[in-house]
């Protein structure tokens, strides 16, 4: 067995991260924004980006040419809804229109993802985002407008990418560092946007029914440190709380009992109406979208305590492993476990929503050899392949990224593109693009289904 005939073979982005045009043309600011300008002291910020907003066309060319199969973007929710829930936006609905028509028209399946980052600041000023539940009646009414607008011409939706890494990060969610109540204000946020996701999926059943919808789920796979049952231990711990309780809510429409003791442990837990179960239960997900980078490896030896769960723990070099420049590992073997155990637990269709490799490149006599990235692609796809042949029902691959785009933490140095934008932190020049070695190498890929016996197939 290899990859079904009809794999979607893609490629990602989202808006504040490609789009640029951050306020031209009636959009509203986001925390998105808000975020990329609090961190910059430079021009990367999501006011150019990879000035998507203004190569529409050109880059649904490049598409065609690289062959993409389906092609992954997220709908900028203030584009549509300036201030997150009133007037529409006339220009921000031509925006994307015209982008899934092209789409379409070139026989591109378009993978809309809902929300990616980018919560309307004015519904963080009026409501302190999803701390309360008028933002999901919020996201709910902007759901309901883009499978009312577009619903007819996209069969794959995303609700939310990455709640699980929103909901440990203050200024992904519009909060503050140092808000006394921040704890219970991440439960909050969590618990709210599980409702949301599942009422998105709930109005995209009943009003586009040929359509699949899922979530967007962060899976980094975690190793212990040492064989020491603690370290082992908390590993699985904490890879059920990040990613498989996530998952098992999305999937299941239950809250997971590890999470529920939790929060009942941290007098965390938030208000549960009468209704919330049932909104839970009737809004799953069709499929699984994951998100699939590398593995961490985590001890509790020191205090640098990196992620919220009420322990402090460290991420270590795994020796094991080779790392790329901003640490970030390169295990692909990982990869085929990371599918199979998703697939056992949960028996839904998987789709990778984001895998890809970051570098800091340079033109050199006009191109771009990413010789890295090429070498990523083949051994990621390899395992996907091995999975596959092993039972996983994985559906598509969506590299990340299509085009470089800015980092959602540094900047334009760290480039994930197979196609290169020339501009750079301090100067934004005209955002040329450049295909990379990577292109043809994916190209070739996709025009194979596969490895293909050029690419190394055994
Ligand atoms: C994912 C996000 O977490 O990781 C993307 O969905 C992001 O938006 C990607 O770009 C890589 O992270 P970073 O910080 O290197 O941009």
């Amino acid at each position: 067995m290899s990859f079904p005939e009809d794999f979607l073979w893609g490629a990602a982005t989202s808006a504040f991260q490609y789009e640029g045009a951050n306020l031209e043309d009636g959009k509203g600011w986001t925390v998105a924004d808000e975020r990329c300008q609090a961190k910059s002291q430079i021009q990367a910020d999501s006011s150019v980006a990879s000035d998507g907003y203004h190569h529409l066309e050109e880059d649904v060319k490049l598409m065609k040419e690289l062959g993409l199969k389906s092609y992954r973007f997220s709908i900028s929710w203030a584009r549509i809804f300036p201030d997150g829930e009133g007037e529409i936006n006339n220009a921000g609905v031509i925006y994307y229109q015209r982008l899934i028509d092209l789409l379409n028209e070139n026989h591109i399946e378009p993978i809309v993802t809902l929300l990616h980052f980018d919560i309307p600041w004015a519904l963080i000023e009026k409501y302190e985002g999803f701390v309360s539940r008028k933002c999901i009646d919020a996201f709910e009414k902007y759901c309901r407008t883009c499978f009312e607008l577009f619903g007819d011409k996209v069969k794959y939706w995303l609700t939310i990418n990455e709640q699980n890494v929103m909901v440990m990060m203050a200024d992904m969610l519009g909060l503050k560092k140092d808000d006394p109540k921040l704890n219970l204000k991440f439960v909050q946020c969590n618990y709210h946007m599980y409702l949301a996701s599942a009422k998105a999926v709930i109005a995209c059943h009943e009003m586009c029914p040929d359509a699949l919808i899922g979530p967007c789920v962060s899976y980094p796979t975690l190793y212990a440190e040492t064989c020491h049952p603690d370290d082992v231990a908390l590993a699985y711990d904490m890879q059920d709380i990040m990613a498989f309780a996530p998952m098992e809510t999305y999937v299941n429409g239950t809250i997971d009992p590890i999470v529920m003791n939790k929060w009942i442990k941290d007098k965390t837990v938030p208000e549960i109406l009468e209704n919330d179960e049932t909104i839970l239960k009737a809004g799953v997900a069709d499929y699984l979208g994951v998100n699939w980078y590398c593995t961490q490896t985590i001890g509790t030896t020191s205090k640098n305590g990196s992620f919220n769960i009420g322990v402090e723990i460290d991420i270590k070099k795994n020796p094991f492993l080779e790392y790329g420049h901003w640490d970030w590992s390169y295990d692909p073997k990982a990869l085929k476990m990371a599918l199979k155990e998703c697939y056992a637990r949960f028996r839904k269709p998987i789709m990778i929503c984001e895998n890809g490799w970051s570098e800091i490149e340079e033109i050199r006599d006009g191109k771009i050899h990413d010789s890295k990235r090429i070498e990523y692609l083949h051994d990621h796809i390899e395992q996907m392949e091995k999975a596959i042949d092993e039972g996983v029902n994985l559906i598509g691959y969506q590299h990340w990224s299509f085009i470089d785009i800015l980092s959602s933490s540094q900047g334009f140095d760290k480039r994930y593109g197979l196609i290169f934008v020339d501009r750079d932190n301090f100067n934004i020049k005209e955002c040329q693009r450049i295909k990379k070695d990577s292109f043809y190498y994916y190209q070739t890929i996709i025009k194979n289904n596969g490895l293909g016996e050029e690419n190394g197939k055994q």
